[in-house]
């Protein structure tokens, strides 16, 4: 199922173009290891361009056609040759072998199942050269958010292409036996609101990490943020560097 907060592109654009910062991360690693590489939830290209533009080749997939189809126009827009196709990264075969595949910001969110997680790593693993390397960047549980919150919290807000101001407030609650995340985000325009819901799988470290192991990777580093830092209880984020070895 796709979800409706990902129907929009320009409306995922507008909420979370000024997030920045974990882009220079895989900038870096993709440079480093080279192309092609391969994006798996590549949205609108958030990422995605960044790399073309230091000229390595990329390649994105994501499940959303609306995503899909910006990621390419942007690429257009500069000239960039940036191949991105709708697929399902819960079960897919790729002729090409890459030597990175990357899985940013929450994407690895929306594996629900065993099946879909089993599915991720056995089609990753296939489309991976030997000693390459998938790397996953997705939350590190807070236990504030796991409580869930019937009170509406802020989640950000933005102009919109009329230069009317979209206020977006969020609430959730997590089904502790299934490890899924319901939120519901509120955006206000004037008198105007409309909701979108959608479901996050919540991840823990301990359990990522052995899925990975048994699904054949070698775990080299868990970071809990995007400059290698020591993952810790309160780390924001798990940044996973797996290599499929031999
Ligand atoms: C939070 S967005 C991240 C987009 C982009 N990587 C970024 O950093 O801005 C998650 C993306 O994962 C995509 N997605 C969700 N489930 C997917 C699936 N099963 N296969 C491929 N893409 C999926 C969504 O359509 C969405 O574009």
């Amino acid at each position: 199922m796709i979800q409706a907060i990902f129907g929009d592109a320009d409306e995922y654009d507008l909420l979370h173009g000024d997030i920045v910062e974990d882009i220079p991360f895989f900038v870096d690693l993709a440079e480093r290891v080279g192309g092609p590489v391969l994006e798996l939830g590549c949205g609108t290209g958030r990422i995605t361009l960044p790399i073309a533009r230091k000229g390595v080749e990329v390649v994105g997939m994501d499940i959303s056609l609306p995503m899909v189809r910006k990621a390419v126009e942007r690429a257009g827009e500069e000239d960039l040759p940036v191949m991105c196709f709708v697929g399902d990264m819960r079960s897919f075969a790729l002729k090409k072998r890459f030597p990175l595949i990357i899985v940013p910001f929450n994407a690895f969110s929306h594996l629900y199942t065993l099946e879909d997680v089993e599915g991720f790593f056995r089609s990753s693993l296939s489309a991976l050269g030997d000693g390459g390397k998938l790397v996953i960047d997705v939350f590190n549980p807070d236990a504030d958010i796991l409580r869930g919150s019937p009170v509406r919290r802020l989640v950000g807000s933005y102009i919109d292409k009329e230069g009317r101001e979209v206020v977006v407030y969020g609430t959730n609650w997590y089904d502790a036996f299934t490890q899924v995340n319901h939120l519901k985000w509120y955006f206000t325009r004037g008198d105007e609101q409309w909701i979108r819901e959608f479901t996050m799988r919540v991840f823990f470290p301990q359990e990522i990490v052995n899925y990975a192991r048994l699904m054949g990777f070698r775990v080299e580093a868990v970071y809990g943020d995007y400059d290698g830092g020591e993952i810790t209880a309160s780390s924001p984020r798990m940044v996973l560097i797996l290599s499929k070895d031999n």
